[in-house]
């Protein structure tokens, strides 16, 4: 696995910068010798510093086994470019693979990823931004509502369209991130407008 060009480190307290937009985001996780991804709408930022983030992760799916299993996840911002990945990812479970010659998704959906710095899951290449999370357990909220809370460890971005805490997507359609609405629809991040 390959670090991907383009990538630069994040500030920790700007890591909420990466989700304040709302972006449906690629979930990968790792236990063991098994891996895997799926996409998650249901995301968003929780504190500044230090970085803690808040997503739902249903009980049926192969990504809580092994987020439950390792405390870990990554949470990866997936662009334009990669919509249709999105939707496959996320309409098929790793479960069914265990076993198959194509034993995850990466293998059966040919997905390139490259080396975390602080966990084991895969960071997915070609997204624009990658949180490194921690689990914080609160079984309570996780059996409730799906809902788990982490602490973010290392945050990455793609500097062509996020640096100095700042999104910049212009000149860069192909590298704009991705807002689910439903069946598989989705909003493209548009203009920005400073208000101040
Ligand atoms: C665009 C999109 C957004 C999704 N958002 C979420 C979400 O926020 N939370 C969730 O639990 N499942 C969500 N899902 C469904 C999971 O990605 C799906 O159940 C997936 O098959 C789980 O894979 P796994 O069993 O390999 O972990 C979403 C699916 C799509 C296509």
């Amino acid at each position: 696995m390959n670090r991907q060009s383009f990538v630069s480190g994040v500030n920790p307290s700007h890591a909420y910068r990466l989700l304040n937009h709302g972006p449906t985001v690629l979930v990968t996780s790792a236990h063991g010798a098994h891996c895997n991804i799926m996409a998650a709408a249901w995301n968003m930022p929780l504190d500044f510093d230090p970085p803690k983030v808040a997503i739902v992760i249903d009980k049926n799916t192969y990504t809580r086994e092994l987020m439950e299993a390792s405390g870990t996840f990554a949470i990866n911002v997936p662009c334009r470019a990669q919509a249709a990945l999105v939707v496959r990812v996320g309409n098929s479970s790793g479960r069914e693979l265990l076993g198959k010659s194509l034993e995850n998704k990466f293998a059966a959906f040919d997905i390139p990823t490259f080396t975390a710095s602080e966990i084991a899951a895969p960071l997915v290449s070609g997204c624009v931004a990658w949180l490194e999370c921690r689990v914080i357990a609160e079984p309570h909220i996780q059996n409730a509502y799906d809902l788990f809370l982490a602490e973010v460890v290392a945050a990455q971005a793609d500097e062509r369209v996020f640096s100095e805490g700042r999104w910049h997507f212009e000149g860069h359609d192909d590298l704009r991130t991705l807002h689910h609405i439903a069946g598989g629809q989705f909003l493209i991040s548009g203009e920005s407008l400073n208000a101040r």
